[in-house]
């Protein structure tokens, strides 16, 4: 039998996530900056990364427990945006970190504390996963918890071992999937197959640091990391079918629709993949300039500027000619900002930076299209039907 857990506002799934922890005696400390201490990274992309000097014993932690809803930012797959049900630039990671207090088995019995008692879901729904030789984990989830061995599933490192980069902190960990589709049996779960599962909990056993030779040393401590992506739940709990339809993006998206005058749900595929980008790349932008990224051809400014300009594109595949993205931002501050105040006070720069970045892009896009006619042109009076490739690369690169 599947369960049938009730709707929650991402607002609410967030400071339901908190609270849980505090009570349990953790610190809720604010986001970091998305620009993070740690210079082996470009941006915050986890919500470990601020307490990774506490973690290799650089830092005295001032709390021996933590939670907090960290911003993050991931551009590795920024191809993908748009075209899976779940891939985003910008994300919200719920965390409960010990330093050197509790371990395995406390994360695991809150960890499933929370996703039954408070998230409401039914165990039925739920299946997990340990690292390969994890059988300590693999024991606590069994015998514990009680969850079918059918539905423990072991896996390998690149599933079940984390670590924020080639080197520093790192250890198993064990995850926690929601299932569509119990009815579908427990003989071939597939933890790959996202039309039936989605993975919604990390818990990380922080407990080595790895050289840069790949060896791997005991911390000092033993110490948990988890991360629950904030959008992920938000999808199970409003029965979305995926990421940007749920009240975090999905008012932004409207936005766009309406100023491009098309409607999400009726428009065809190619619509909706440029309404998500929309929904998901304004966020990034957003709480990047709040967090005093400016816009430019290196390292974050880079990142940046890419975003804004591959929103500007998208706005214009959907029919959008003129400025629009300090509307988009709008209405992305709007949601924000209840959790993330820096959003609206810095909203003059945030739509400053949107408009010169913009219209200087859309000059730029408006030579490169002459440019292509002109291409175009000339390859047509010379017989030909195919562009040089150094046309090709020039129009990419210069003209975006
Ligand atoms: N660091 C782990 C992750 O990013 C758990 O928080 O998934």
């Amino acid at each position: 039998m599947s369960s049938n857990p009730q709707y929650l506002s991402g607002n609410e799934i967030r400071n339901i996530f908190l609270d849980f922890f505090a009570q349990r005696n953790h610190q809720i400390l604010p986001s970091a900056s998305l620009v993070p201490e740690d210079p082996t990274v470009l941006l915050t992309i986890a919500g470990m990364l601020p307490f990774k000097p506490i973690f290799l014993g650089q830092r005295t932690p001032e709390f021996k427990r933590a939670t907090t809803s960290q911003k993050c930012i991931r551009t590795n797959d920024i191809e993908n945006v748009g075209r899976t049900k779940r891939h985003q630039t910008f994300f919200e990671m719920l965390g409960n970190f010990s330093f050197g207090d509790y371990f395995k088995e406390q994360a695991i019995a809150w960890g499933w504390e929370i996703s039954t008692q408070v998230f409401g879901f039914s165990p039925e729904n739920l299946v997990v996963s340990v690292f390969e030789d994890d059988d300590e984990a693999f024991g606590i989830w069994r015998d514990q918890i009680g969850v079918p061995v059918a539905r423990i599933k072991r896996l390998g490192e690149d599933d079940n071992f984390w670590a924020s980069g080639p080197t520093g902190p790192c250890g198993p960990s064990s995850e926690i999937y929601y299932d569509f589709h119990p009815e579908r049996g427990d003989e071939n779960i597939d933890l790959e197959d996202d039309s039936r599962f989605i993975e919604f909990y990390n818990l990380v056993f922080m407990q080595y640091n790895r050289d840069a030779s790949g060896n791997l040393t005991p911390l000092q401590n033993k110490n948990i990391d988890t991360g629950m992506g904030l959008e992920r739940m938000a999808q199970i709990l409003q029965k979305v079918p995926n990421n940007y339809e749920t009240d975090l993006i999905f008012p932004i998206i409207q936005t766009a629709g309406q100023i491009a005058g098309v409607d999400y749900h009726s428009s065809d595929e190619k619509t909706k993949v440029s309404l998500k980008v929309i929904g998901d790349h304004i966020r990034a932008v957003i709480h990047m300039i709040a967090d005093e990224i400016r816009a430019s051809n290196v390292g974050r400014g880079y990142v940046l500027r890419r975003l804004i300009r591959r929103v500007v594109r998208h706005g214009r595949l959907i029919g959008i000619s003129g400025e629009f993205t300090t509307q988009v931002a709008e209405t992305a501050i709007a949601l924000s900002e209840s959790a993330y105040p820096n959003v609206r006070q810095r909203e003059a720069a945030i739509k400053a930076e949107l408009q010169r970045e913009e219209s200087n892009f859309l000059r730029t896009l408006d030579r490169g299209e002459k440019l292509l006619e002109e291409i175009i042109q000339e390859v047509k009076q010379q017989g030909e039907t195919q562009i040089s490739g150094e046309s090709a690369f020039s129009l990419y690169d210069t003209y975006g």
